[in-house]
């Protein structure tokens, strides 16, 4: 499996069997490898993203090249995802240097804008062989100080989903439904009845963002109802800045950074493992 794929080529096998491709965000070497390595030893489709952050730290150009060494080496197959891309000109960029999808969340413009800017986006990128995913209702972070009542009034109208899918083409639509980026203050609850309302309407291939930190037994649940892409950052994030302090903690005159980054890109392998096989995508690439 030596090119990049599309999500189109994972995420159509995932809906029909019921499981779901985690998408893991990649932000240098050492987390590149983690991912590629836990997908082929689990032989799992996988999808690696990069966020617009991520592309600002390493380089667009470092992120195109990491991913598409990694792939060429690997058996199973992978996408390589702009995640949060949030103008036309980003995902251009992105697709220029070999991305094979894109994400262009248009979540805080109006409905018909967003509309109007994911259509601009799918045009382009389909001609290109580019997969594109739209994203509907405001996922936002933890850190967001708002009330649940306020999170609610901003979760994903199934009819404007509805109008999002069918009216610009995309690939994969990402909803909110209770999930927050980062790291969870209190437990999660999701609202599976409005997941459940998206996909009456809907065939689209459906996200879940912001997966860090909401219990397994959710997250399978939310598979079993129509997710089929799982993003995950905030716990990779986690397991590889807490086996660095460890390292550092038990040798803290260790100056030799591999010694001190190669285990923390092993623990950060064996999380990622571990979410493919929640996920269920184990076994199946
Ligand atoms: O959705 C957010 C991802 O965790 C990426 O975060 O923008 O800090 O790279 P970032
Ligand atoms: P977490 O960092 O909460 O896992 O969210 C990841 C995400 O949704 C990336 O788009
Ligand atoms: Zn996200």
């Amino acid at each position: 499996m030596s090119k990049l794929v599309t999500l189109n080529e994972v995420l159509k096998d995932a809906q029909e069997k019921k499981y779901a491709v985690g998408a893991f965000n990649a932000n240098n070497m050492e987390i590149v490898q983690a991912i590629i390595e836990a997908a082929e030893e689990e032989k799992a489709p996988v999808i690696l993203q990069a966020s617009q952050g991520a592309i600002k730290y390493a380089g667009l150009d470092f992120i195109t090249s990491m991913v598409k060494t990694a792939a060429k080496k690997a058996t199973v197959p992978v996408v390589l995802h702009l995640d949060h891309g949030t103008s036309f000109e980003q995902c251009m960029a992105c697709i220029k240097s070999g991305f094979s999808s894109v994400m262009f969340d248009g979540s805080k413009l109006s409905l018909e804008d967003n509309i109007a800017m994911t259509k601009k986006v799918v045009e382009v990128a389909h001609a290109m062989g580019v997969s594109v995913e739209g994203e509907i209702g405001k996922i936002g972070g933890t850190e967001d100080d708002i009330h649940v009542d306020e999170r609610e009034a901003l979760m994903t109208n199934p009819e404007e989903a509805k109008r999002l899918a069918e009216e610009t083409g995309i690939d994969a639509l990402a909803i909110a439904i209770g999930t927050a980026h980062g790291v969870y203050k209190f437990e999660p609850k999701l609202d599976y009845d409005r997941l459940v309302a998206v996909r009456a309407l809907s065939d689209t291939p459906i996200v879940l963002h912001g997966s860090s930190g909401v219990p397994s037994e959710s997250v399978e649940k939310a598979i079993g109802l129509g997710i089929t892409k799982v993003n995950i950052d905030t716990n990779l994030r986690e397991a590889f800045v807490n086996r660095m302090r460890e390292v550092m903690a038990e040798k803290p005159k260790e100056i030799d950074p591999r010694k001190i980054l190669g285990p923390a890109r092993e623990m950060m392998k064996e999380v990622v493992k571990e979410k493919i096989r929640i996920f269920g995508s184990n076994g199946k690439a």
